[in-house]
């Protein structure tokens, strides 16, 4: 193993050496009272922050302008500590509150626990957080509030010019999700209605400055000449000096084509040679970061080397508390903590401890083709920008060493400097449905941070029009359009739920949109594919994998909520508990729009019929005689397989409508159902006159 990396390719960079002035933070405050500090133990850890010795400035520039943009190294406290000095200075007297915003909901959830112990106070009261479907704020007393960016989004709706934040801090602005794109493009025209309300853009790395000149550039409208404004719209700009270690970068020497088991390597390899110092591994998703635990235990506990004391620990979304805890709980002495994690770690979270990075190259990345319509989810190369950043993780605590599981001629070659914004690579379905539902009428000349490309925004009009959310004008329709915008999910999931009224199977519809909005309900795991795939079977229904749903909803609540039920058929219990949470906050949004809710029992055609009226874009058929499982969609050609998981693997109806695509070595349909052809013409008319239903006739 030790040939793998090529000996002494090292490179000194990145960040600032500071060798000697090692000062190992204590992670955590409750293991700082468990070993007896005090309060002052946490004030010196704050103090210790980089954005400490710029609190006075930070006040200043908040004071006095409309907008500060913040950059600085990821753990340099922006996110913990703002909020806190802008409570201590008086932002959220008079019950304002201070929004921060995240594009991640574990971030959300991650960050506002950890500043509720700073503060000494119960998260939900003074410091609270909301993600979709979870609310832990208290309308009186939470004067700092987390929340994501899309749940912000949301909150406009009901109160346009968010009149209840005094200061709204949009952090991980590089990421540059579509919510944070959004956001920055309303929060620009409340600006001018609200002169009280501050911004502060914050991140990691950020073009600063062309992030200044788009919140400074204003259609038509200038300050009096020779007045000085107050707050000044000219957005202040300051830099947050990082103090982090010095870390050595290292590459394959060769390409690696199987990156789970590399990082295996790699990670035994470092606990086998190197001094104590946990280790993060950057992989794409819960599948392969599953996996690797698996692999990684396995030869860990078969290595002859000593590989005892390794902690291994997954970080994506969809964690329960308690997994999340673990991850950043100071690791025991002796032992050594490896992190397994999607890029959620990478400038969103940070662990302290971390000495050592293995980077995987990838992340999970949406793509979207307007000509064929299709977006779905691909492990893609990361940028350089997103490489730097996961090194950077290795220097938090002491000079550490990153591990490249690719080459060097790659990195400098193949991969693209910065990533593209998701705006420019997704279905807009739901930006457009919510923009309108804002009342943001021509959404092409909406001053957009980047602009998405022209034909998505017209697909998304096209999709919109044909499930009745707009009429000829492009504006929402009533009811329908406006009922639609209402429910939290993507418009095809609450489109399905509004004709589930109708079709009286509203009962199941929620059931199985509920499950379809987390990511899995299986316990997943190499290894155990075979007794995952038995119990999949008992609960198989021939109607495809959304009748499943129902199933195993059935069969969950007959066991009584049982956890013992859950591990015996191989379904995650938290997922499960998190179903039942969902359902209940969509039945309560569903009565509120007038749905009657109502169970079909045993009648599964209307059920179908409910899931194609939702997501009749997403028809197939296979080609008859067709042995090979290949499907065609039916609006662009595109060739498509059911993904192995589905209960209809290998039962291959003739039609079938999917809810997500995969794509790997092909383009995989996930979560697919039965359907009858003709009910494509019954609920969506207008759509497949223009695309031709040839297969049908
Ligand atoms: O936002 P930024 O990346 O600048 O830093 P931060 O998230 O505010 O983190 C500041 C400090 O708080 C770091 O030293 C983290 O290790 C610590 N922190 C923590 O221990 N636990 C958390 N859940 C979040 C932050
Ligand atoms: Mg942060």
């Amino acid at each position: 193993m030790s040939q793998f990396w090529k000996p002494g390719a090292e490179k000194p960079r990145l960040l600032d050496d500071e060798e000697g002035g090692v000062v190992f933070l204590s992670s955590s405050l409750s293991s700082a009272s468990s070993i007896g500090y005090g309060y002052a133990s946490i004030e010196k850890q704050r103090q210790r922050l980089p954005v400490y010795k710029y609190r006075t400035a930070i006040l200043y520039l908040v004071e006095t302008h409309a907008t500060t943009i913040i950059v600085g190294e990821t753990g340099s406290g922006k996110t913990t500590q703002i909020p806190q000095y802008l409570k201590e200075a008086g932002w959220a007297d008079g019950g304002r509150v201070i929004a921060c915003t995240q594009p991640r909901r574990l971030a959300v959830q991650a960050v506002a626990s950890r500043v509720a112990e700073e503060m000494g106070v119960k998260v939900g009261e003074e410091v609270g957080y909301t993600i979709r479907f979870e609310d832990f704020t208290n309308k009186d007393l939470t004067a700092i509030k987390f929340l994501t960016d899309g749940v912000l989004l949301r909150e406009m709706m009901d109160d346009p010019l968010l009149t209840k934040y005094s200061v709204i801090m949009v952090d991980e602005a590089h990421e540059r999700s579509i919510s944070t794109d959004i956001l920055l493009g309303l929060l620009k025209k409340i600006q001018r209605c609200r002169s009280d309300l501050r911004l502060i853009i914050s991140s990691a790395t950020i073009e600063a400055k062309s992030m200044s000149a788009f919140f400074h550039a204003r259609k038509g409208r200038r300050g009096l000449e020779g007045v000085e404004l107050v707050p000044r719209l000219e957005p202040a700009i300051l830099s947050v000096e990082g103090r982090g270690f010095n870390v050595q970068i290292h590459y394959v020497e060769e390409p690696v084509s199987d990156y789970v088991q590399a990082a295996v390597s790699t990670v035994l390899l470092i606990h086998d040679k190197e001094p104590p110092g946990d280790i993060l591994v950057f992989l794409t998703g819960q599948d392969d970061i599953d996996a690797t635990i698996q692999l990684l235990t396995e030869e860990a506990r078969t290595s002859k080397k000593n590989s005892s004391g390794l902690i291994i620990l997954p970080l994506y979304s969809g964690l329960s508390r308690a997994e999340q805890e673990q991850v950043f709980s100071p690791t025991p002495r002796g032992k050594r903590k490896v992190v397994i994690s999607t890029n959620i770690a990478e400038t969103s979270l940070t662990l302290e401890g971390i000495v050592y990075v293995v980077d995987s190259g990838f992340s999970k990345q949406r793509f979207y083709n307007p000509i064929s319509d299709i977006e779905n989810l691909v492990v893609a190369p990361i940028s350089k920008a997103s490489a730097r950043q996961r090194a950077g993780r290795a220097g938090r605590v002491r000079p550490g060493k990153c591990y490249r599981l690719y080459t060097e001629e790659y990195f400098v070659k193949e991969i693209p400097a910065e990533g593209i914004p998701e705006m420019q690579r997704s279905n807009l379905v739901s930006c457009v449905i919510q923009l309108k539902a804002l009342g943001i009428d021509n959404i092409l000349g909406f001053d957009w941070p980047a602009s998405p490309p022209p034909e998505a925004m017209i697909r998304a009009l096209e999709v919109l029009y044909s499930l009745g959310v707009l009429d000829d004008d492009a504006k929402l329709t009533s009811p329908t359009g406006f009922q639609v915008a209402e429910i939290p999910l993507e418009p095809m999931i609450s489109k399905m739920i509004l004709s589930s009224n109708e079709l009286g199977c509203s009962e199941e519809i929620i059931t199985i949109s509920a499950v379809l909005s987390i990511q899995s309900i299986w316990v997943s795991g190499r290894g155990a594919q075979k007794e995952l795939d038995e119990a999949k079977l008992r609960f198989a229904a021939a109607e495809g994998d959304h009748v499943t749903f129902l199933n195993i909803y059935k069969g969950f609540l007959q066991s009584c909520k049982s956890s013992h039920w859950c591990h015996k058929n191989f379904i995650n219990y938290h997922a499960m508990k998190k179903v039942i949470e969902i359902r209940e906050q969509l039945r309560r949004i569903a009565q509120r729009i007038g749905i009657v809710m109502k169970s079909c029992e045993s009648d599964m055609q209307v059920v179908r019929k409910a899931v194609t009226a939702g997501f009749f874009a997403n028809a197939c058929y296979s080609e008859a005689y067709s042995q090979s499982g290949m499907y065609k969609t039916v609006r662009g050609s595109q060739e498509v397989y059911i993904h192995p998981s589905s209960v209809l693997f290998r039962v291959n109806p003739k039609w079938v409508i999917y809810h997500s695509l995969v794509s790997t070595d092909r383009q995989y349909m996930r979560n697919v159902i039965s359907i009858d052809p003709s009910w494509l013409l019954e609920v969506a008319p207008h759509f497949y006159q223009q695309h031709r239903l040839n297969p049908i006739h």
